[in-house]
């Protein structure tokens, strides 16, 4: 079932995740949540943070840009090694109709499980790593306008406190959710 997407300014957005110690039917049905939430809002990648869980798990879909790259779900992913850099457009589920040019690695090695529990250890390049890059980022409480020069921040101030205070509202409305 698909969940609200919690947007900027929400104190749950901050906040480090823990890392699944044991992956067990609540795990599969995160899993399942953050997918049809991806699918419902056509976006690439999802961290649990923006549904709520704060638990080391992604999901990322870029088989839209890349078909022969299956939708892949992400247990504690970490990046342990990353090489050259890329600048792009960038946004984020959790920022509605926000993009900015955001520089990263080009080329990532990450390393985590899968939902079955075995590991699974990953090159990836291009628009994929931009995404893995985006995603584990989340996991740590790190946004994507954490990347973007104070120039660039400065143009989107004004849309930023419009945002900001929505997610500040949503915090009022769900005490206690940065506990995740
Ligand atoms: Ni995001």
């Amino acid at each position: 079932m698909e969940r609200e997407i919690i947007r900027f300014g929400a104190e749950v957005l901050r906040q480090p995740c823990r890392p699944v110690t044991t992956i067990t039917d609540a795990t599969r049905r995160l899993v399942e949540e953050l997918f049809a939430s991806l699918r419902a809002a056509e976006g690439v990648g999802l961290a649990a943070p923006q549904i709520g869980v704060l638990e080391q798990v992604i999901v990322v879909d870029v088989s839209r840009q890349h078909p022969e790259l299956p939708p892949r779900a992400w247990i504690n992913p970490r990046i342990v090694s990353a090489s050259g850099s890329q600048t792009g457009e960038e946004g984020c589920l959790s920022f509605p109709d926000l993009y900015s040019e955001v520089k990263r690695h080009a080329v990532v090695e990450v390393t985590g499980l899968d939902l079955d529990g075995q590991p699974v250890q990953l090159a990836v390049e291009g628009f994929h790593a931009r995404v893995l890059q985006h995603e584990i980022d989340h996991l740590h409480g790190t946004l994507f306008i954490d990347h973007v020069s104070p120039l660039r921040r400065q143009l989107m101030r004004g849309a930023l406190k419009k945002l900001k205070a929505e997610g500040e509202a949503w915090d009022r409305a769900h005490p206690g959710s940065a506990l995740g």
